[in-house]
Formats: C-alpha cells, sequence, structure tokens
C-alpha cells in the first residue's frame, strides 16, 4: 500500500493522542452511496444552492425545497454506514477518539455506532417549526408538502443549517470548545470551503494541535495538514484503525 508509511504514523499520533477529535463531511459518505456536494458529480453541478439550500429559497418555493430535501432524504435512508464511519466508532469504542464534529445531516454517524456526535448542520431526518420550536422525525409530520406545524399550524422547515444562517449557539459552543481543547483532529472528507467548520481545524492547528487529513483530494485545508493520506475514506479509516489496535495490544 503507498500510504503505509503514513497511516502508521497517523495511528501513531492517535494512539499518544490527549483528545484526538475527527471533522467529517460529504466525502465520508459517499462510499456510502450518498453524492457529495461539489466536483464532478456532487449535488451543487446539478442545482443551486441558492435555489434550494437558504431560507430565502424556502420563502419563495417551499414545495421545491421540501420535494429536494425528501428526495435527498430517501437517498439517505436506503444508505448504510461504510466502513470509515465504522472505524471511526470503533476508535471512539477504543477511547482513542472523543467525538465526531460533522457538516453532514445524514446520521450515518449514529448508525454506525458513534455515540458522541456533534451535527453542525443538523439532521435531514427530522422537521421543526420556526413559529414555535417543535421538531419531530420527518416521516411522523409528513402528510401535505409542505407540512404543517401539529401543534400551532406554522409551515415546518427541515431541520437543517442553510446557507446564511448561524449554527446554534449550543452546538457551536460545543464545538469550539472541542476543538480548542484538541490536541489531534482528523479531517475526512470535507473540501474545507464551507464556514465556519473549515476554520475549525485552523483553530486547533493554532493552539498546536496536529492535524491528519483523509480525502480522495487535496482540499482547502490540506497545506496546515501533519499527515495527508490520499484515499477514500472507507479504506484508509480501517487501515487507521488496524493500526492503532496492534499498537494497543503490543
Ligand atoms: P464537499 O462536497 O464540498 O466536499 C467533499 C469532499 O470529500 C471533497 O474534498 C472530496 O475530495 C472528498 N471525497 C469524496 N469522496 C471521498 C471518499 N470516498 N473518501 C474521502 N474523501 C472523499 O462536501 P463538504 O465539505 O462536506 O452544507 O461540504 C460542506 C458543506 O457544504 C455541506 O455540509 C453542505 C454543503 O453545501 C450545507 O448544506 C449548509
Amino acid at each position: 500500500m503507498v500510504y503505509t508509511h503514513d497511516v502508521k504514523k497517523a495511528a501513531e499520533i492517535l494512539s499518544g493522542s490527549r483528545f484526538a477529535i475527527a471533522l467529517t463531511g460529504a466525502g465520508i459518505s459517499a462510499d456510502s452511496g450518498i453524492p457529495t456536494f461539489r466536483g464532478r458529480d456532487g449535488l451543487w453541478q446539478g442545482y443551486r444552492p441558492e435555489d434550494l439550500a437558504t431560507p430565502e429559497a424556502f420563502r419563495r418555493d417551499p414545495v421545491k425545497v421540501w420535494r429536494w430535501y425528501l428526495w435527498r432524504l430517501e437517498l439517505i435512508s436506503s444508505a448504510k454506514p461504510n466502513d470509515g464511519h465504522k472505524a471511526l466508532a470503533a476508535l471512539e469504542k477504543l477511547g482513542v477518539l472523543k467525538c465526531v464534529v460533522t457538516q453532514n445531516v445524514d446520521c450515518l454517524h449514529q448508525l454506525a455506532g458513534s455515540r458522541c456526535v456533534i451535527e453542525l448542520h443538523g439532521n435531514i431526518r427530522r422537521a421543526r417549526c420556526d413559529n414555535c420550536g417543535y421538531k419531530d422525525d420527518v416521516s411522523r409530520i409528513l402528510g401535505d408538502i409542505p407540512p404543517h406545524c401539529p401543534r400551532c399550524n406554522h409551515i415546518m422547515r427541515p431541520d437543517v443549517v442553510w446557507f446564511g444562517e448561524l449554527i446554534p449557539d449550543d452546538i457551536w459552543e460545543k464545538t469550539v470548545e472541542l476543538f480548542t481543547r484538541s490536541d489531534v483532529v482528523l479531517v475526512v472528507g470535507t473540501s474545507s470551503t464551507v464556514m465556519p467548520a473549515a476554520m475549525l481545524p485552523v483553530m486547533s492547528k493554532e493552539k498546536g494541535a496536529r492535524i491528519i487529513e483523509v480525502n480522495v483530494e487535496s482540499s482547502a485545508l490540506t497545506y496546515i495538514t501533519d499527515i495527508f493520506i490520499r484515499g477514500r475514506a472507507s479504506v484508509v479509516l480501517p487501515a487507521i484503525l488496524r493500526e492503532v489496535e496492534n499498537m494497543i495490544r503490543r
């Protein structure tokens, strides 16, 4: 394997870490059959974010936005965690990884068994009412499109963070605390082009953390990484896990 040396090095850094965390993006779910956003086959090739993933788009045409989210939800609902998600869950079980902060809305980390998961951009399986704060599974409130809140009858929206919106305060505070505390950040499958997620590893780096990146191509963040492993998350992460397990057994 071309990257054996880097995999070993990454495993060494993770095994010796005090507080390692992971930041994941759409790339980790690519091998579960969920398209990424950017790149040749990315979702934003066929759709414009401003038509579908902004509060203005929702105000303009809630039916169109809901249809797009329901199409993605269908795709996500049939997807299963891949070996990359499972490796991160196993690293947490070993006590090596403390938490996964994800930009994904697909729930695949939780389904793989990760317990500490912070969803920066919300969860596509949930809907929420911005009028009274009611939240529920999309499957439970869906009748008409757009669905209406069973409590106050206001129109409900997907419980995700759109462009131009802020990450909820409680989630952001927890995230900043994790990235400030971490001594190792494992960045997986993100182009690192969307703020504020993209600045999180930079924040850790400035505090002395080491950055390991796994991606099929270099990203906007690769320049700050200590180790960059080019490859699919579903292949590289299990390889790192195996090395960590060997190191722990020794
Ligand atoms: P992107 O689509 O921008 O980037 C996906 C990254 O995954 C790219 O860097 C790819 O090279 C990499 N990649 C693809 N397949 C991979 C694989 N099998 N293994 C490892 N890496 C792989 O997705 P994100 O960075 O997650 O936000 O995008 C961030 C945010 O932009 C999303 O959360 C979403 C989007 O617009 C909102 O909707 C608010």
